[in-house]
């Protein structure tokens, strides 16, 4: 088994966790479903993307494409966007999907630690919920600085300690033992770049830092969904038993039926920051 950290082994991301956008899209699915927030989360970021015509965008870590898909038809005209993943499978994605949208976009391959772009090129950079993938967090935002214009913006989303915190708390003792290397999740607390020290990490870049915070929770009341999730964080390569997993979902299951639902916390947000 790898010994290296696989949230931020960036070689193990690219060609396993994020191939494609299937683990993703599980994860993403139950936030959909089941989300009691007034605003779904992309349009709520997007609305905290500062846009005007003519500007250039740059996104680090865009993945499907998500954030500009649900709101191609609210951007500003000749609003000049980039869309960057360090995996090729999910620039393909956001490309296929974003292809025949009335804006156009441009699309690459790139790792926000070595930015292929010219100092000062853009008014605004994004990186949503991708800073606490980066092996050299410091070089990915000495980067980010240096592409942006001295006015420009950077908008850095990312989870707190207290998202889903309840999860690996589902998991019976005994099934967790019976799985040798379970990553149900990694804790909270153990993201790199979070809500609670993001602005510690920020502010040696960008002189002013503020945090929005997203307001949001969940209400499950389906077991399956849940186990998709849960298990679209456990590396490929660990051989989890069937018969944990069925036994999962059975308990959550009946835990749907004698509740109603499973309540779920969620703790996200964006930094926004400028020099
Ligand atoms: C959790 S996903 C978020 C995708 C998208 N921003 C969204 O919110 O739907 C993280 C993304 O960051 C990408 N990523 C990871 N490390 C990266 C790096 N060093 N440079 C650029 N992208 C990276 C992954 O390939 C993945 O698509």
């Amino acid at each position: 088994m790898n010994s290296k950290d696989p949230f931020r082994d960036s070689d193990y991301l690219q060609k396993n966790q994020y191939k494609d956008s299937s683990n993703l899209d599980a994860r993403a699915e139950l936030h959909r479903r089941f989300s009691t927030a007034k605003v779904r989360w992309q349009p709520w970021v997007f609305d905290l993307v500062p846009l005007e015509p003519g500007m250039r965008v740059l996104e680090c870590g865009c993945g499907p494409g998500w954030l500009w898909r649900e709101s191609v038809t609210r951007l500003p005209a000749d609003c000049h966007i980039t869309l960057t993943d360090l995996s090729p499978g999910m620039v393909a994605e956001a490309e296929a999907a974003l292809a025949e949208s009335a804006h156009q976009f441009a699309f690459q391959p790139a790792n926000i630690q070595a930015l292929e772009f010219a100092d000062e090129a853009f008014d605004v950079v994004v990186a949503n919920h991708m800073l606490y993938h980066v092996p050299d967090l410091a070089q990915g935002l000495a980067e980010v600085r240096r592409v942006l214009k001295p006015n420009g913006r950077f908008i850095a989303a990312t989870n707190g300690d207290e998202h889903m915190k309840e999860l690996p708390l589902l998991i019976p003792d005994e099934v967790r033992q019976r799985v040798a290397s379970w990553r149900m999740r990694r804790n909270a607390k153990q993201l790199p770049f979070r809500l609670e020290n993001g602005r510690q990490l920020l502010e040696p870049y960008f002189a002013h830092v503020k945090l929005h915070e997203y307001d949001d929770s969940l209400w499950v009341t389906d077991a399956d969904l849940l186990v998709a999730y849960a298990f679209s964080m456990i590396r490929p390569e660990m051989d989890v038993p069937e018969t944990a997993v069925t036994q999962i979902r059975d308990l959550w299951a009946a835990k749907i039926v004698a509740d109603g639902g499973i309540h779920i916390s969620k703790h996200s947000g964006v930094f926004e920051a400028y020099k």
